[in-house]
């Protein structure tokens, strides 16, 4: 265990406003009152762990970051379970991914003990901001950023690591999500850094967000770089898709597309109760013929902040695929989703050890 400094907020905000903010909780616009910050030299390694105020942060106009997008992060949730318990949903495996997303990027390592003592450290001291009620929680973005002073193309030397967290409800606002399917730009390459949780993807994903926004559509849906055929992921979560056999479908993980905890537990749920996967290649064409005669019959996003949400319809140019009554969650999805919040609110046999 790593000692941290503890400087609790000289001004915390007044627990009338909070319990309304915690109670309304929108994504990812206010703030708790504190923040983590661990710094990394390379002489010291990681050091300077510390719980502070929630504040402004004052780096050197020429630190790496600014320029060449050295930049990782995580998503991740803390619920308050019926008991009055807060737990984390994995925090080890977002641990995991962030230090795989790190050597990627050519990044300094956090070990993995280390990043999860500093999201409980976060979480408990602003334990008051956890919301109830179910699809509420609080939503912790840990991210890190390289704070060389040195405009020299290169990995930086120095480091820091913050957590943040806000409490949210749902990320889409509305029932099923419409998606739009950019045919023109691409999220990843083969040998990019598309696995890799850097803020990179999320720049370049967000001309095409846009595109879809300007065809009424909430979210953007990717095709491969090479073939523009064959379904990756949306803008920041994977996709799912359910067969009229009741397969359930994904795409499957090969460098390119995040490696989803959202999509890696619902795959085992669905295994567990006894529902068959396939993680093959799904062709768009196939998509929109197989919504079409009815082959496929549900489609959902799901990620840490989208939990599983329901996709309606896909558009492109010339065409619309629905799924189901296009505005409904199908049976799959729904039952999918209970079983994972069921685990998430400490209702269900927590089997997998998932619970912290
Ligand atoms: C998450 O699901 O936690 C993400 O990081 C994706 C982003 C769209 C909020």
């Amino acid at each position: 265990m790593t000692n941290f400094i503890i400087e609790p907020t000289a001004t915390p905000t007044d627990p009338a406003r909070r319990a309304e903010l915690v109670a309304n909780p929108v994504f990812g616009r206010v703030f708790t009152d504190h923040m983590v910050t661990i710094r990394f030299t390379e002489d010291k390694g990681w050091h300077e762990a510390k719980v502070s105020a929630y504040k402004p942060l004052s780096i050197d106009p020429a630190s790496t970051v600014l320029h060449y997008g050295q930049e990782i992060f995580e998503g991740m949730k803390a619920y308050r379970t019926a008991d009055g318990r807060i737990s984390a949903f994995r925090p080890e495996a977002n641990a995991r991914r962030f230090a795989e997303s790190a050597r990627r990027m050519g990044m300094a390592e956090l070990p993995e003990a280390l990043f999860v003592q500093a999201v409980d450290e976060l979480v408990k001291i602003d334990r008051a901001w956890v919301p109830s009620g179910d699809g509420r929680s609080l939503y912790l973005r840990p991210f890190m950023i390289s704070n060389e002073v040195f405009l020299g193309v290169k990995p930086a030397s120095e480091y820091l690591f913050i957590v943040i967290a806000c409490p949210v409800g749902s990320y889409f606002s509305g029932g099923a999500v419409s998606v739009w399917v950019s045919e023109h730009y691409t999220r990843a390459a083969p040998g990019g850094t598309g696995e890799a949780k850097c803020g990179g993807n999320y720049a370049g994903s967000l001309v095409a967000q846009a595109e879809a926004k300007e065809q009424g559509c909430d979210q953007v849906l990717f095709l491969d770089a090479r073939e523009r055929r064959y379904i990756e992921e949306m803008g920041g979560m994977n996709v799912m898709f359910v067969r009229d056999d009741g397969v359930l479908v994904t795409p499957p993980l090969g460098g390119t597309i995040l490696r989803g905890i959202t999509r890696d537990s619902l795959l085992r749920i669905a295994a567990d109760n006894n529902i068959t996967i396939e993680e093959t290649q799904i062709d768009i064409d196939d998509i929109f013929e197989g919504a079409a005669s009815g082959r496929y019959r549900e489609a959902f996003a799901c990620g840490t902040a989208a939990a599983l949400s329901p996709i309606g319809r896909l558009r492109r140019t010339g065409g619309e695929a629905v799924f189901g009554d296009g505005s409904s969650i199908g049976p799959v999805s729904a039952t999918l989703r209970q079983l994972l919040m069921g685990i998430q609110a400490g209702r269900s046999n927590d089997v997998h050890g998932w619970i912290h």
